[in-house]
């Protein structure tokens, strides 16, 4: 059975048995970009963005989504985003100039990370980012530093470690004690951070910020995490703290594979929003504005890539490697954290299942495996790959190990498809090289 819960909105297998994907069959797309190639879905895209802002804010008024660059973007995709109304979580100098130049305002963006340079925070603050997220003692001085001497007066939020564990990989697990991101309340670190924030001369603290991990496929961190931070809050304010924004980061988990079932975006909205609403009530403290901050469950489910299957070696009674032309440069997340994906024939996609294969990538490490154990109907060398969920942090994270040059992107609506990231060539791989 095709598994259409983890494909984009608009999927579907036509009469021929082939996958289509916003309108265009997977066949004409791998024809005309070539493979291996990662195809987003607009609809997809847009229906998420509008599942946050509305669910959101109908029980925060006000929230505001800012999307996690991370998960993947790119000026075109930043313009799509932008027209749904959201802002951006961005963490390098790279993302925020990608945003600046996609036009959009960075009003409303938002600079994470554990180590921004001097060099990102004077090019944040010269563009007049909306907000800084001040995750360490030296940023705080830093960034107040070089406000200063630019005249202005940064607004921050300060991230905060909760300590608590959302259960998820330890690789993508923030929230905790040990973990190089934010100030820890247990410790007394955050304590001392709102003070020092305060008494920055050339910064604005407008409130907290903090991260779980990534996915969470639990509620239950999100409701207590949002508690603690609040009360935490609410010890500083006779000092002045005044909690105008909070945010809870982002972590929505989204189906990797058909068995799976995480919350809906209404059940983190409503998990998050109640605890908000009710901590507020309970402290009389006034509600701040929300910002959300989802990357992969906005991207990852509109993407699917395509690949080409090649050699395929049948080792009798150990296992059939069936090899695609990408892998781990395109798609790192298997060998990284054991991600597991659905793999569908794209040209056979309702035959039933013949046989149980490894997709290996064409790299050269034996670990450069997409996915183990998938049934799949007989595959034959030149038969299409589809692997969904494949928007959120693949081409983001792609490298161009062993020189192959990284896939390209294309946008798929109603029909017609548009290439917002062509394909890298040979002389793209040399480009910065010196002789
Ligand atoms: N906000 C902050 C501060 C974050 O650190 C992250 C993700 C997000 C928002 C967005 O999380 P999302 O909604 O996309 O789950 N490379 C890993 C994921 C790393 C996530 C890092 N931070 C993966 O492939 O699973």
């Amino acid at each position: 059975m095709f598994p259409k819960s983890v494909f984009p909105d608009t999927a579907e297998v036509n009469a021929d048995g082939h996958l289509v994907i916003g309108g265009c069959t997977a066949q004409a797309l791998a024809d005309e970009y070539g493979t291996p190639v990662y195809v987003l879905d607009e609809a997809t895209i847009r229906a998420k963005c509008r599942a946050f802002v509305s669910e959101f804010s109908q029980r925060a008024p006000g929230a505001r989504v800012a999307y996690a660059c991370k998960a993947y973007i790119n000026p075109a995709l930043a313009r799509v985003l932008n027209e749904e109304g959201l802002g951006f979580d961005v963490v390098s100098g790279g993302e925020l100039a990608t945003i600046a130049n996609s036009g959009a305002g960075l009003e409303n963006v938002y600079f994470h990370g554990n180590n921004k340079t001097p060099q990102e925070l004077e090019e944040a603050i010269a563009q007049n980012i909306g907000w800084v997220v001040v995750d360490s003692f030296h940023e705080l001085e830093l960034l107040d530093h070089l406000a200063g001497e630019a005249g202005k007066t940064q607004d921050i939020l300060l991230r905060v470690s909760p300590g608590i564990d959302p259960h998820t990989h330890v690789y993508t697990t923030t929230g905790i004690l040990d973990s190089k991101f934010g100030f820890s309340i247990q410790t007394g670190h955050a304590a001392i951070a709102v003070r020092q924030a305060l008494a920055a001369k050339n910064l604005n603290l407008r409130g907290l910020h903090f991260h779980l991990g990534s996915p969470v496929f639990e509620l239950e961190p999100y409701r207590v995490a949002t508690e603690l931070v609040l009360r935490f809050a609410a010890e500083f304010r006779e000092e002045g703290l005044q909690m105008q924004h909070f945010s809870p980061g982002g972590g929505f988990a989204v189906a990797y594979t058909r068995d799976q079932q995480p919350p809906s975006v209404a059940d983190y909205a409503e998990t998050i929003c109640s605890a908000l609403t009710a901590t507020c009530d309970d402290l009389g403290m006034e509600l701040p504005t929300l910002v959300v901050e989802p990357g992969r469950s906005i991207i990852g489910p509109a993407g699917v890539a395509l690949y080409r299957v090649g050699a395929i070696k049948d080792i009798p009674g150990v296992r059939k490697f069936v090899s695609v032309d990408g892998g781990m440069g395109d798609n790192i997340r298997p060998a990284l954290y054991e991600a597991q994906y659905e793999v569908v024939v794209a040209n056979k996609a309702n035959a039933d299942p013949s046989e149980t294969v490894t997709i290996a990538g064409k790299y050269c490490e034996s670990g450069d495996l997409l996915a183990q154990g998938v049934a799949l109907p007989e595959i034959e060398s030149g038969d299409l790959l589809a692997i969904p969920v494949s928007g959120a942090y693949c081409p983001s994270m792609a490298s161009n190990y062993n020189l192959n040059p990284r896939p390209p992107m294309v946008l798929a609506a109603n029909g017609s498809s548009r290439l917002i990231r062509r394909r890298e060539s040979y002389q793209d791989l040399m480009y910065c090289d010196v002789v």
